[in-house]
Parts: C-alpha cells; sequence; structure tokens
C-alpha cells in the first residue's frame, strides 16, 4: 500500500466524517472517519431523517440484511424526529453487550467506512481511542467488513490492536483485556466472527495498523512487544487537537492552569528513523514548510486534524464552524484552552474558548450532571470484588455512591454530550424549571487555529477539504490529483 502525504487525522466524535474522510481520499490521500461514538450517531442520524439517505443506503449493503433492516425499524425516523423531543437512547456499552448494541456496533462502523469508500480507490483508515475499550473489537470488525484500509489508534497503548486485526481477518474469535481501575486485565471483551455472522465468517483484508504515539520509547515497545505488526506510526506533539498526552514527568501547569510542555516532550525521531517503519508527524503541521520539514527528517508525511476541522466536509455544525472561522478572518487570536481537567479520560483535552458552549462556566452552570452515553466512563472494582462502572463528570451523588473521589470530579466536563452538540446532534432536555434546549456543545481544536486562514480562497468564508490538500501540498499538489481521473468533476461534487 502506498504511503501518501497527508494523513487527514480522525476527529472524533463524528467531526471526521465519511464525507470529509472520502474527499480526502479522493484527492490521493488517506481520509480517515472517527469510529468514536459511531454507533450513537449513525443511530441519531436516522432520528433525524437521514438526510440524503446515506445511512440507508450503506445498511442496504451490509451483508446482513436483517441487522439492517432491525436498525432501520428501531431508530430511522421519516422526515427527522420533532425536534424538541429527545433522542431515542441506545444501550451503553458493556463487557458483554446486549444483542442490539453489537449488531448496532458492527453495522454503524460499517456504514461510515463504506460511505468513505465509496465510489472509489482511494485509502480509508478508521480511528479509535485505546481509551474506549469496550465496542473495539465489534468495531473493528464493522469497519473490516467495509474493507478499512488502516486502523489507526491512540489514546493509550494498543499492544493487542496488531494481533486482533490478524485473527479477524482470518474469522477467528477476539478477545480484549479491560482496564479495571489499577489491573490492566479486570476482565476481558470477546467478539466471535463466527457467531456474528451466524456460520462460516468471511476472510477478510487485513487493515494496516498505525498507532499513534507521543514518545519512541512507547512506538519502540510497540514495535518490539505488539501482538502482530505495527505497520508504522503518527508521532503526535502537544499542540494537536483533540486529547493530548500529558507532559513528562510530574505535570505542572502555567498561570492559565494550562499543563507545561518542555524540551522533554520532543520527541527525538532518530528511534523512528531507526525502525525503518513509516511515521507521520503531527500537531501544527498543516502547513506546505512544514510537511517540507518532517520529510526532511524521515517522515513518510504529516497528519492534520484543525485544517480539517473546519472546513465544509467536517462534522461540526456549521454555525459553530463559521462562527469560530469568523473570529479568525476578523483577526481576532481565538484561544485554545489545553484544559488538564474537563476530560473525564485524565489526559489534557484542548477546547476552543467560546460563549454557550460547555467550557463556558455560566452555560455549563445551567446545565444539570447527567451521564447517559457512558463512553468515557472507568471500570472499578467494588469492595465486594464486582466490577462497575463510573464517570467523575455524572451526577456527584452517583459519583459518592461509587465511593469515588469527590476531587475527581472538579472542573470535569460531559465530554460525551458535548461533543455530540458540537456535530448538531446534542441531546434535547428539560432541566425541571429551567429548560435547556440542547446540551452545550465542546468544541476542540489544535492550537494552529489562526492557519485555517491559509486554505480560504481569496473573498471566501469557507474553504474546502480540497483547498487544505492543495495548500499543504503546494507544488506537490497536481501529482496527487492526477491519481484521479476527472479532478475537475470531483472537486465540483465535493464542493456540492
Ligand atoms: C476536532 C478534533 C478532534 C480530534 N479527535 C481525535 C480523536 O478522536 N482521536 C485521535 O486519535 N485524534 C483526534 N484528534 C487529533 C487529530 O487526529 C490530529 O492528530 C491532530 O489534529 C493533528 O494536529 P493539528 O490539529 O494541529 O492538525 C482530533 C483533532 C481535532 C482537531
Amino acid at each position: 500500500m502506498s504511503n501518501p502525504l497527508i494523513i487527514q487525522g480522525g476527529m472524533g466524535a463524528g467531526v471526521s466524517t465519511w464525507k470529509l474522510a472520502r474527499a480526502v481520499s479522493k484527492l490521493g490521500q488517506v481520509g480517515v472517519v472517527s469510529g468514536t461514538a459511531i454507533d450513537l450517531i449513525v443511530a441519531r442520524r436516522l432520528q433525524t431523517g437521514d438526510p440524503g439517505g446515506h445511512c440507508r443506503r450503506a445498511l442496504d449493503h451490509f451483508p446482513f440484511p436483517d441487522i439492517a433492516r432491525r436498525i432501520i425499524e428501531r431508530y430511522f425516523v421519516d422526515g427527522g424526529k420533532d425536534e424538541s423531543k429527545p433522542f431515542k437512547s441506545i444501550p451503553m456499552a458493556a463487557v458483554e453487550p446486549t444483542p442490539r448494541l453489537m449488531e448496532l456496533t458492527v453495522a454503524s462502523n460499517f456504514v461510515e467506512v463504506f460511505l468513505a469508500k465509496e465510489g472509489h480507490d482511494g485509502q480509508v483508515g478508521i480511528n479509535y481511542l485505546e481509551k474506549i475499550q469496550l465496542p473495539t473489537l465489534p468495531s473493528i470488525f464493522g469497519a473490516m467488513l467495509a474493507g478499512v484500509d488502516r486502523v489507526l489508534m491512540g489514546a493509550g497503548i494498543p499492544r493487542l490492536i496488531p494481533g486482533i486485526l490478524d485473527k479477524l481477518s482470518r474469522g477467528e474469535d477476539v478477545e480484549l483485556p479491560i482496564a479495571v481501575g489499577k489491573e490492566k486485565a479486570g476482565q476481558t471483551s470477546r467478539f466471535s466472527p463466527r457467531a456474528f455472522c451466524e456460520g462460516e465468517p468471511p476472510k477478510l483484508a487485513r487493515p494496516t495498523f498505525l498507532a499513534i504515539v507521543a514518545s519512541a520509547a512507547l512506538a519502540v515497545m510497540l514495535a518490539k512487544k505488539a501482538s502482530g505488526h505495527v505497520d508504522g506510526f503518527v508521532v503526535e506533539g502537544p499542540t494537536a487537537g483533540g486529547h493530548n498526552a500529558p507532559p513528562r514527568g510530574k505535570t505542572q501547569l502555567d498561570e492559565n492552569g494550562e499543563p507545561i510542555y518542555g524540551d522533554r516532550d520532543v520527541v527525538d525521531l532518530t528511534e523512528f528513523r531507526a525502525m525503518g517503519r513509516p511515521f507521520w508527524l503531527a500537531g501544527s503541521y498543516g502547513r506546505p514548510e512544514r510537511l517540507e520539514e518532517a520529510l526532511s527528517e524521515g517522515a513518510a508525511g504529516v497528519q492534520v486534524g484543525t485544517a480539517f476541522a473546519y472546513c465544509d466536509e467536517s462534522g461540526i455544525a456549521p454555525h459553530l464552524k463559521q462562527a469560530v472561522i469568523d473570529r479568525v478572518l476578523g483577526g481576532e487570536d481565538v484561544k485554545v484552552i489545553t484544559d488538564p481537567r474537563a476530560s473525564p479520560t485524565g489526559f489534557p483535552f484542548k477546547i476552543v474558548d467560546k460563549e454557550d458552549t460547555a467550557r463556558d462556566p455560566k452555560t455549563y452552570a445551567k446545565r444539570k450532571r447527567v451521564c447517559d452515553l457512558g463512553y468515557l466512563r472507568h471500570a472499578y472494582r467494588k469492595d465486594d470484588g464486582s466490577v462497575a462502572w463510573r464517570c467523575p463528570s455524572e451526577p456527584l451523588q452517583a459519583w459518592a455512591k461509587k465511593e469515588g473521589d469527590v476531587d475527581e470530579t472538579t472542573g470535569r466536563i460531559c465530554v460525551c454530550n458535548g461533543l455530540m452538540a458540537t456535530i448538531g446532534l446534542g441531546q434535547s432536555r428539560s432541566w425541571g424549571d429551567d429548560w435547556l434546549t440542547e446540551e452545550p456543545p465542546l468544541m476542540t481544536s489544535g492550537n494552529d487555529l489562526e492557519a485555517i486562514l491559509r486554505y480560504m480562497p481569496v473573498g471566501a468564508r469557507n474553504y474546502g477539504a480540497v483547498d487544505v490538500v492543495r495548500q499543504i501540498l503546494g507544488s506537490r499538489f497536481t501529482a496527487a490529483t492526477e491519481l484521479d481521473p476527472e479532478p475537475a468533476e470531483v472537486l465540483r461534487e465535493l464542493r456540492s
């Protein structure tokens, strides 16, 4: 498989949608969809009437028609649900998921990859977070059923994923240890392709596996000790959007409460070059001069997120995207805060400083704590030895009942509900007397927001994925687009 110069970074939840990944992939680069919470996203898209019929078209191609039919029956609302009514819930993830959730997880990963790959031969990857372990096995299987070319995983140590890809490609049963508190393998998640397919499972192409890492030591360990072949790495620095690795050593905060990164956090690329596997650099690399710099360091290219997050094809709700673009265009230095507390994962999380979002204390104070999506819950062992799940962003009483440390809840934000609202799929709620129509959004971005000016055609207030690719590749752009026989048509289609 060729190694294109640009990987469009996986952006959860629902920011790097199939539309974005498809656009990038058709331009000869790697388009990456996000697999995070894709079960919920597909269920909610169906409830908004499935505009364009895309999810239903993909489900028509799902190899298990009864499952596809059940999903449509359960979630599709013709013309879209009444906006003031809440979305129907889906079952929460569990070590032993209900058949209904298992079906939705496999099918939704299939849908997103199928749509991203539809009608062209470009490369499509899917991104998962290692920390979100429960849906991992059925998710990967669903993506592989749709022929995903690459699996990318960060936010943890994905040591067992390469071997899981090998086994799933042969139709073999797989298992994944689930962390319970400090125990790395307190429980085990299992997935059987044979049981799911109710017969001989198909042989599937094994996608390449790229580990997203923030240190050479982790990459070297993965190259030596992973359960199968790690095909390459994305080396992500602390200015990248989304979750970041914490600084090396004891975390120290600056006067704004942001983690201080120093020389020790600069990744030494010598060991990456020595490993002889392709690697891409991420974190403010969405500029042509930074691509050249990456190439001169021996990288295969760059992984870029923020630039694509604000382009026409990304999943961020258009009004939120435009509000940030307009502030940047207006010359404002829009702040992106590295918040060490907000995310229940415990990892620093980059958040755009914006009014009326969950990071705005006045807005967030109106929200009552509720945990009804649960992707970022952690497992813990109770005194009686059984395992239960909790999230420091959940209602304080529930957290206390689960013997969680009260200090852990300070500054936490419900990232799950916030990210859904950012992509226009936020839950509608009534908080007793205080009616809050929709969950407040939570926007993540990399620090290099100002760079979005570079992609903007003269006089425009928006730009497409093609503008990003063209800008970053510079004089190399033509060579890349030659992969597609009809670039003009592609560009027209992408713009429409
Ligand atoms: C909106 C947004 C969401 C992101 N979500 C994820 C994610 O779910 N998983 C992941 O591995 N990286 C995530 N990232 C990181 C990107 O994949 C990429 O590595 C990063 O954005 C590169 O740095 P840049 O933002 O400076 O271009 C996210 C980035 C953004 C901007």
